[in-house]
């Protein structure tokens, strides 16, 4: 029998994910957003390009949940991106109600889904997913560290003029101004960054993975990045919906790991059928934890704001 992914949301990085999975061939796809008519429309013209590009599975757009009974995987896209001037953490508490009910609904209907989080601010939505879902904590799992460590790799490889393939990188903590890009970590083919590049480029090169985001709605002025963002959460369903067991960096519950306690956090996983099958706790310099520190508490003021919201 065919597989089964949910994408909840129509809008840019929804639709992307859908075509994505469909383009892989991943599974059958059930695209859901409130509005009505987009997610039939998109769903069907996606249908519609499976001749041409070769697949078969089948795309169905609706507004409600019935449709999305027993899918493996539930992707989250559901809310706002952010415009001009905002970060990801003015998305807050507009966001927190689409979550908890895109994450409630596809709960009862898909009770032994992974749900892959996206929307924005994501660590923080994660929560919201978690507490609202009632699943375990491998179950829900957040896309960011994918992205941003593309990036990272991105930006390394544009400036040595190597392929991307050749770049390994490492971006941990929450999907904000804060993130950890681990420097440390990154290498071209085994060559640690710091033997290829000066430290002021280094320097350059994570301020901008930083601001990759910020930079893409700078361009856009009416959104934010939609096709490295799908492409890094299909990787997640993929590694998911195959069992594959990828090492990737996702945002997890945490529970004592690099000593934070109910918060989500970018860490490295690995990815099965099952979920977070295992959180890898990297040894980090005294300089790098306290990064991470700083990264885990702008989180963790974001999932007060909520907890304080759900206690009114
Ligand atoms: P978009 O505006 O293109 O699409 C959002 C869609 O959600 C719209 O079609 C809207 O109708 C739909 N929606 C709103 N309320 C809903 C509900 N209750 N149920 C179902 N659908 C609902 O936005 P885009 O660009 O697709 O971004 C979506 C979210 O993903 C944003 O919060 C954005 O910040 C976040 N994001 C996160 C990234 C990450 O690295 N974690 C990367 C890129 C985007
Ligand atoms: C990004 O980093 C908007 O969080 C999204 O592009």
């Amino acid at each position: 029998m065919r597989k089964k992914v949910t994408v909840v949301g129509a809008g840019n990085v929804g639709a992307s994910c859908a075509l994505r999975i469909a383009d892989k061939e991943l599974a059958d796809v059930v695209l859901v957003d409130i509005v009505e008519g987009v997610p039939q429309g998109k769903g069907l013209d996606m249908l519609e390009s499976g001749p041409v590009q070769g697949y078969d599975v089948s795309i169905v757009g609706t507004n409600g949940y019935e449709a999305t009974a027993n899918s493996d995987v539930v992707v989250i896209t559901a809310g706002f991106p952010r415009k001009p001037g905002m970060s990801r953490d003015d998305l807050l508490l507009a966001n927190y109600d689409i979550v908890s009910n895109a994450a409630k609904q596809a709960a009862a209907y898909s009770p032994n889904a992974v749900l892959v989080v996206v929307t924005n601010p994501l660590d923080a939505m994660c929560w919201t997913a978690f507490k609202v879902s009632g699943f375990p904590k491998q179950r829900v799992v957040g896309m960011a560290g994918i992205l941003d460590t593309a990036r990272f790799r991105t930006f390394i490889a544009e400036e040595l003029g190597v392929s991307v393939e050749s770049v390994t990188a490492l971006v941990m903590g929450g999907h904000g101004d804060t993130m950890v890009p681990l420097v440390r970590l990154a290498s071209v083919s085994g060559i640690p960054l710091a033997e290829l590049l000066d430290q002021a480029t280094i320097d350059r090169l994570v301020q901008r993975t930083r601001d990759g985001g910020a930079e893409i709605v700078k361009y856009l002025k009416t959104g934010s990045a939609y096709y490295a963002p799908s492409a890094s959460a299909v990787e997640m369903v993929e590694s998911v919906i195959k069992d594959k067991k990828k090492v990737l960096p996702c945002s997890a519950y945490l529970e004592g790991e690099y000593g934070f306690t109910g918060v989500f956090a970018g860490v490295p996983v690995t990815l099965g059928a099952a979920g977070i099958e295992k959180i890898y706790e990297v040894k980090l310099s005294q300089a790098e934890q306290s990064m991470l520190a700083k990264s885990a508490a702008s989180v963790e003021e974001l999932i007060d704001i909520l907890k304080r919201k759900m206690a009114s």
